[in-house]
């Protein structure tokens, strides 16, 4: 899926690595310092939303590796053009996982999407920037964009069996990615391969090169799938429900293998759930969406322990908890609105316990509140009406 460029095959193990990844020979990548990452320049134009949305606290000082600012995903139809996003804009630091939540329907996974590249047509970027480092992205030809994709970044999708080839061996489809990207040989291509399963915890990764992906249980594909979409050490990783397939117990040692290699090699990631559970174990920072838009952005621990928009309020409720004294599962009534019937204002406002006059009438902006970001007339900062 990714591989590093000519200058990965001398990337040394930085001192003090971890050994999963000296033994993967990818120790912190140089992308970080590389001459466009280092001059990374605020994209011209970028709005007072995007450049709000920041990083985390713990990234403020870095420039941001992904900068999306006001994308909008349109789908044509035959009775209409559909509004799929709706002015998403974020940021995220070299390191740093920002999740997105939001109940199914909400647009996690199209963002996502549209950040790869990969928006199934007729569904286009009407509207916006993606930016990745110092470089526009959302503007590349197919052929460009397969290549960032393939060395930049990453992609972990849901079920591993869609990234994996039935019919090659594991050694075999890792040792082609890799040498898609690399200028290296059989024998490198070998020992990195094997590297690379290493760090993602196959054990005994030499007697497993020659099996089949169906020889493998659910957890050991994914893990497969993640050594695919790091062979290239990219700098940002897209993972989209990486662990909703997955047992329990295996969820929990995958979401902890990704958290690890984003510290370890300053890799960013875009990471889609719709569990709350998986943010709070894996997430920095969290953007909450509902009917194609963010309605809340901030550090994992404040939004979860203080939610403010009344939709994250709701979805906070919502978890089941071992405390049986805190009382029946909370709900949000209703279900989030189809795109073709999405409510004028605030798209919540049919399900919102807190629902003004005004919200019927017109959507409230994603703007700042101390270090978060909410888009909420009553429990968001004041904002003014727009004429
Ligand atoms: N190609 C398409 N054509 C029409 N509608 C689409 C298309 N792709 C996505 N949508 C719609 O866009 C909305 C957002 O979809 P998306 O897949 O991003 O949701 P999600 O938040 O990832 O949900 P889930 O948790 O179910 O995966 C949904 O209403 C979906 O039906
Ligand atoms: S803007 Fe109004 S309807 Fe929307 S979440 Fe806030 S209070 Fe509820
Ligand atoms: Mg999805």
């Amino acid at each position: 899926m990714s591989a590093a460029g000519p200058s990965q095959g001398a990337n040394p193990a930085p001192p003090g690595g971890s050994a999963a990844a000296q033994a993967a020979s990818v120790g912190a990548h140089q992308f970080a310092a590389g001459p466009s990452q280092g001059a990374n320049p605020a994209p011209p134009g970028g709005s007072a939303a995007a450049q709000a949305a920041g990083v985390g606290a713990q990234h403020a000082s870095e420039a941001p590796l992904l900068r999306v600012d006001g994308l909008r995903v349109e789908i044509p139809t035959r009775r209409g053009v559909l509004l799929a996003l709706d002015d998403i804009s974020f940021a995220i630091a070299p390191g740093e996982i920002l999740g997105f939540v939001g109940e199914s329907g909400a647009g996690k996974s199209l963002t996502g999407m549209a950040v790869l590249g990969l928006l199934d047509p007729p569904g286009r970027i009407a509207a916006g920037e993606v930016w990745l480092g110092g470089r526009r992205i959302d503007q590349l030809a197919p052929r460009e964009m397969r290549r960032v994709r393939g060395k930049e970044i990453g992609a972990v999708f849901q079920d591993p069996l869609m990234s994996l080839n039935p019919l090659l061996q594991i050694g075999e489809q890792l040792i082609e990615t890799i040498q898609t990207h690399l200028a290296v040989d059989q024998r490198e291509a070998t020992e990195r391969a094997l590297g690379l399963m290493r760090a993602v915890g196959i054990p005994a990764p030499e007697a497993r090169f020659t099996a089949y992906p169906h020889q493998f249980s659910g957890g050991m594909r994914q893990r497969i799938v993640i050594a695919l979409a790091l062979c290239a050490e990219p700098r940002l990783v897209v993972a989209d429900e990486p662990t909703t397939a997955l047992d329990v117990s295996i969820q929990a040692q995958v979401l902890q293998l990704l958290r690890q290699l984003c510290r370890e090699q300053r890799t960013a990631m875009l990471l889609v759930t719709h569990d709350m559970g998986v943010i709070a174990e894996t997430a920095d920072r969290v953007a909450v969406m509902y009917a194609g838009r963010i309605v809340e952005i901030g550090a994992v621990e404040d939004v979860i322990q203080a939610p403010v928009h009344p939709y994250t309020r709701g979805l906070m409720g919502a978890i089941p908890t071992l405390d049986e004294t805190v009382g029946p599962l909370a709900q949000i009534d209703g279900a989030m609105p189809r795109l073709n019937a999405r409510p004028e204002g605030c798209a919540f406002h049919p399900r919102c316990p807190d629902a003004i006059a005004r919200c019927r009438e017109q959507g409230p902006r994603l703007v700042a509140q101390g270090p978060r970001q909410v888009a909420c007339w009553v429990a968001g900062p004041p904002q003014e009406v727009a004429q």
